[in-house]
């Protein structure tokens, strides 16, 4: 269980601390830096990711910023405590890489960037599917090549379609509304209603009427216990025949050995992941001069009607902005009163 905490904070509070950023690239750097500007924290910035042996570097930061594929389970936990760190800052939405009970245990306040761009995942979720419907990441190839043959690249029209989302909350919403842009009639599952996506005239309907009904379905709720392996063997079984599937939200909501399966027998159509469940071994790394070792996500690459990208929806100049804004905020906020906004607290 977690639930985020609303409290009053003194923005004018003058807030300067050390801060270790782990997993973070040349562009964090650049956003970061540009926005501590204002902030004036003591940023220091490591490559590599954030666990129980690169933990130590922290010692003496009073807090750590990670990224989704940074391990901040117990051990982790520990050491960083040990080392005197007070404060966590997810500089992403989802948290279920953080062990919260450990983090609350240990009395360290844990943050994140709740939402940065909502647009930006939107519409990459989007883009997988204009780009898989009509192949183009084939059709970019084979005019290159000079072969301007048709054969393989028939598409069929989004408009008309019956679109599934599941998740409907900040991005979800979006999605919606870009599905309704196209003239699809959109079905929804969430455990929560939201007024504003059923305003758009979408309709809420239990998951196997969505999966039975849905011509693409789109992922956009958390991972979370209830929700891992949301897709698997069961419920692929109650898809259409033929069923595009879109998945920008976190890779172990899909059971992947069980959609390859499904890849084989033509029940999946399409398949469209910006993430994959065994990522934090493959993604944000050139790893384009060595052997694949993941022999999962390497027979998904066989397959012409799967298209991959590397967690990337979120990365546009608008939310890396965004999330270097809010995330040095986030820590000024505690520095000053102990509190913020975008507090994850287990209980
Ligand atoms: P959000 O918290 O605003 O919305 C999540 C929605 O999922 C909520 O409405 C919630 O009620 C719903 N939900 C929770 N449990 C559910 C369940 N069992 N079944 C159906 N719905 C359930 O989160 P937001 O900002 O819309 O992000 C969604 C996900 O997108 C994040 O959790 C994160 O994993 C992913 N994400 C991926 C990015 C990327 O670059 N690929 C970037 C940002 C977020």
């Amino acid at each position: 269980m977690f639930l985020y905490l609303r409290c009053e904070v003194d923005h004018d509070k003058l807030a300067n601390m050390q801060i270790t950023l782990f997993s973070s690239k040349s562009y964090d750097e650049s956003f970061f830096s540009t926005e501590n500007e204002t902030s004036r924290h003591e940023l220091v910035f490591h490559e590599f990711k954030l666990t129980p042996t690169s933990a130590p570097l922290a010692k003496g930061s009073r807090a750590v910023c990670a990224f989704v594929n940074d391990r901040l389970d117990r051990e982790t936990l520990e050491v960083l405590h040990a080392g005197g760190t007070e404060f966590v800052a997810l500089r992403c939405a989802g948290f279920n890489n953080v062990d919260l009970q450990t983090a609350h245990e240990l009395g360290m306040k844990v943050v994140r960037v709740p939402s940065y761009s909502p647009y930006a995942v939107a519409e990459h979720t989007l883009g997988l599917l204009l780009a898989l419907n009509r192949r183009l990441y084939r059709a970019y190839n084979r005019v290159r090549e000079g072969n301007f043959s048709l054969q393989g690249l028939v598409g069929f029209d989004i408009h008309g379609l019956t679109v599934g989302i599941i998740g409907t909350g900040t991005i979800g919403e979006k999605v919606v509304c870009l599905f309704n842009g196209f003239g699809c009639k959109v079905l929804c599952y969430d455990v929560h209603e939201n007024e504003a996506v059923k305003a758009l005239g979408a309709k809420y309907v239990p998951l196997d009427e969505l999966f039975a009904q849905s011509d693409v379905i789109s992922l956009h709720c958390p991972l979370l216990e209830s929700t891992y392996h949301l897709i698997d063997a069961a419920a692929l079984e109650q898809m259409k025949p033929g069923v595009t599937l879109l998945n920008t939200s976190r890779g172990a909501l899909i059971d992947t050995s069980a959609v390859i399966k499904c890849l084989k027998s033509g029940r999946v159509g399409n398949l469209g992941i910006d993430v994959y469940e065994e990522e934090d071994n493959l993604f944000f790394e050139d790893q384009s001069g060595m052997v694949m070792q993941d022999d999962v996500f390497a027979r998904l690459l066989t397959f012409p009607n799967v298209l991959i990208t590397g967690h990337q929806a979120f990365f546009t100049s608008n939310a890396l902005t965004q999330i270097a804004r809010v995330t040095l905020q986030n820590l000024s906020d505690l520095e000053a009163s102990g509190c913020c906004e975008n507090e994850i607290e287990f209980s």
